[in-house]
C-alpha cells in the first residue's frame, strides 16, 4: 500500500483546500434578456453557489471582444464587455462575492489579442509602426507562399496574409486572434500591467489561456509531422508542434508573470498547460515553485473511464509531484464534452466522488453538479469557430456551453428570450429547483460531497493511500488525518463488485453513496457504477 503525505499541511494558502466552479458567463444567468448571460445574472445567483459550498468562481473572459472565439479575443484587455456589465458592475460583483467567502478568478488572454485591438489595428497600419513589432510579421516566401508550415489549432494555416503592408502575421487560433510578440518587451511590460489593473481592484486571481503558445522558436522552422496515435494526432493535428508550443521562454515567462502575482497578498496563479503526459506538468511548477500555483491537469479529462487507467494516472502524478507542490484536478471545462456524455450518465457520479475525494484542488464546470450532459448541435447549426472549421470531427464546443438550466419555466430560467444556445430538451426535470426539492438529486449528491470535503480535514489535506487488490473494476484508496480515517471505492463496472475491508478495518459505515445506499459493516455489496465514501474504525 503506497501512502502520499500532502507536506506542509500546517500553514496550507487559501486556494490548496478550496473548491473551484468555472463559470462559462455567456451561458449562466441572462438579466438583461438579450439571451446571453451577464455579470449581474452572475450577481443574483451567488447564493447558489454559497449553498453549493464551493469556495472560488473562475470566469472565462468577460472583456471587449468581437465575440470571434467567444471571449477569447480581447480587444481591451482593462474593461468589460457592454454586454456582461461595466467596471461598476465587476466591483459590486467582487464585493458581494467576497462578502459571501467567494473568490473571484479572472481568465487571462495572453498569447494573443483581437486583430481589433487598438494595438493591432495600429501594428498593421504600416510597417514602421511603433507597434508593428507587437506582432509576429514575416515576409512571404519567394513565391508569395506563406513563410513556413505552421497550421492553426483551429485547422488552417497560422499565417494571415496583410494586403496593406504586404506580409503575413501569425496567429496560433483563428485570423481574428493574432499572437502578441512577448519577445518584445514592451508587449511584455502592457500586458503584467493589466495583470496589475485586475489585481489592485481586489480580483484573487488568474486562470492564464493557452500559455503553451506565448513563444515561437525564433528559427521559424517547419514542424514535423505527428506521430501517430500521439496526444497531437488525437486533437486533429497533422503536424507536431515542435517549433510553436512549449519553447524554454515559455516558461521563463510563466515565472515573470508569477512575480507580478507575488507583488500582491494572497492571489492565485492558475495556468492552462501542455498535457502529453504528467510529467510535462511539472515544469510549469517551476523552480522551485516560482512558476504556477495550480497548473491545470488535464491527464484524467482526458482519459478513459478505467480503473487501472485512473489507478495509474494517478500514481505517476503523485510520484513526481516537486516537493511543496500541490496536486490538481479537472474533468470538465468550456473546451471538452462533459463527462456525463463522455463517460456515460450511469458514471457521472462516480467521477464526481473521484474529483472531490482526492488528494488535490477539483475545479467543477458549471452545471456538471446538475448531471448535465451535452446538447446535440447540428454541423449546420454549429456557432463555435472550431466546430465549424474542422466539420469532418467532433471538435465543436457548443454542446457543453448551453444554457445553465435553473427551473421548469420558458428557457430554463436562464434568460427571458432566446437563448444564444440551445437550452437542453430535459431542462423541465434536469434543473436546479428540481433537485433541490428532490433528496437524492444529483444537486444534492454534490451538496453533500462538497460538504464532506469541507468539513473533513482527511479529505482535502490528509494522507492519500491506494488500497489495491479490492477486485476488478475498482479503484480505492485511504483519506486520513488525526483520527479521521476513510475509505472511498468506486466501481467503474457494470457489475455488482462484493468488498471485503476485513483486512482494513473492523467497522464501517457509510457517509456518502452515488446511489444513496447506506452500506454498513465490513462486507457488503457494490452496485454496478456505485460509489462510496466510508468512515472507518
Ligand atoms: C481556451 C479556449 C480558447 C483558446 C484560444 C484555450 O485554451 O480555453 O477556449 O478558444 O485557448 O484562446
Ligand atoms: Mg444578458
Amino acid at each position: 500500500m503506497k501512502t502520499y503525505h500532502p507536506h506542509g499541511t500546517q500553514n496550507l494558502k487559501w486556494w490548496q483546500t478550496a473548491v473551484f466552479y468555472q463559470i462559462y458567463p455567456r451561458s449562466f444567468q441572462d438579466s438583461t434578456g438579450d439571451g446571453i448571460g451577464d455579470l449581474n445574472g452572475i450577481i443574483n445567483r451567488l447564493d447558489y453557489l454559497v449553498d453549493l459550498g464551493i469556495n472560488a468562481i473562475w470566469i472565462s473572459p468577460i472583456f471587449p471582444s468581437p465575440m470571434a472565439d467567444f471571449g477569447y479575443d480581447v480587444s481591451d484587455y482593462c474593461d468589460i464587455h457592454p454586454m456582461f456589465g461595466d467596471l461598476e458592475t465587476f466591483d459590486r460583483l467582487l464585493d458581494e462575492a467576497h462578502t459571501r467567502n467567494l473568490k473571484i478568478i479572472l481568465d487571462f488572454v495572453p498569447n494573443h489579442s483581437s486583430n481589433q485591438h487598438p494595438w493591432f489595428l495600429e501594428s498593421r497600419s504600416s510597417r514602421d509602426n511603433a507597434k508593428r513589432n507587437w506582432y509576429i510579421w514575416r515576409d512571404a516566401k519567394p513565391d508569395g507562399s506563406v513563410p513556413n508550415n505552421w497550421v492553426s489549432m483551429f485547422g488552417g494555416p497560422a499565417w494571415t496574409w496583410d494586403e496593406k503592408t504586404q506580409q503575413y502575421y501569425m496567429h496560433s487560433f483563428l485570423p481574428e486572434q493574432p499572437d502578441l510578440n512577448w519577445r518584445n518587451p514592451e508587449v511584455v511590460e502592457a500586458m503584467h500591467n493589466a495583470l496589475r489593473f485586475w489585481l489592485q481592484r481586489g480580483v484573487d486571481g488568474f486562470r492564464v489561456d493557452a500559455i503553451l503558445c506565448l513563444i515561437k522558436h525564433d528559427s521559424f522552422q517547419d514542424n514535423p509531422p505527428v506521430t501517430p496515435g500521439s496526444y497531437w494526432e488525437m486533437w486533429g493535428h497533422t503536424l507536431e508542434p515542435r517549433y510553436t508550443v512549449e519553447q524554454p521562454e515559455m516558461f521563463e515567462h510563466v515565472r515573470l508573470m508569477r512575480r507580478v502575482f507575488d507583488e500582491f497578498e494572497e492571489r492565485v496563479h492558475i495556468g492552462e498547460t501542455g498535457t502529453v503526459d504528467v510529467s510535462g506538468l511539472i515544469p510549469y511548477y517551476g523552480r522551485p515553485l516560482d512558476g504556477y500555483d495550480i497548473p491545470f491537469n488535464f491527464k484524467l479529462l482526458h482519459a478513459d473511464w478505467h480503473a487501472p487507467t485512473v489507478r495509474q494516472i494517478l500514481g505517476d502524478y503523485y510520484d513526481i509531484l516537486p516537493a511543496g507542490g500541490w496536486p490538481n484536478f479537472v474533468y470538465g471545462n468550456h473546451d471538452i464534452h462533459r463527462f456525463a456524455t463522455r463517460y456515460g450518465y450511469k458514471n457521472h457520479r462516480s467521477v464526481a466522488m473521484l474529483l472531490l475525494t482526492l488528494w488535490g484542488i477539483p475545479t467543477l464546470y458549471y452545471g456538471d453538479e446538475l448531471g448535465m450532459e451535452d446538447v446535440f448541435i447540428p454541423v449546420a447549426q454549429r456557432i463555435d469557430p472550431w466546430g465549424i472549421n474542422m466539420p469532418e470531427g467532433d471538435f465543436g464546443r457548443d454542446p457543453e456551453r448551453t444554457p445553465m438550466q435553473w427551473d421548469a419555466s420558458p428557457h430554463a430560467g436562464f434568460t427571458s428570450s432566446e437563448p444564444w444556445l440551445p437550452v437542453a430538451d430535459d431542462y423541465q426535470t434536469r434543473n436546479v429547483a428540481a433537485e433541490l426539492a428532490d433528496k437524492q438529486s444529483t444537486l444534492n449528491f454534490y451538496k453533500t460531497l462538497i460538504q464532506l470535503r469541507r468539513s473533513h480535514p482527511a479529505l482535502h489535506n490528509g494522507a492519500f493511500t491506494f488500497v489495491d487488490g479490492l477486485g476488478d473494476d475498482l479503484l480505492a484508496y485511504l483519506r486520513e488525518a488525526g483520527d479521521q480515517r476513510l475509505l472511498v471505492c468506486l466501481n467503474f463496472g457494470d457489475q455488482s463488485r462484493p468488498i471485503d475491508l476485513n483486512h482494513l478495518t473492523s467497522s464501517a459505515e457509510t457517509l456518502l453513496s452515488t446511489h444513496f445506499n447506506a452500506h454498513s459493516g465490513t462486507t457488503f455489496t457494490l452496485q454496478p457504477h456505485e460509489s462510496v465514501l466510508l468512515q472507518l474504525k
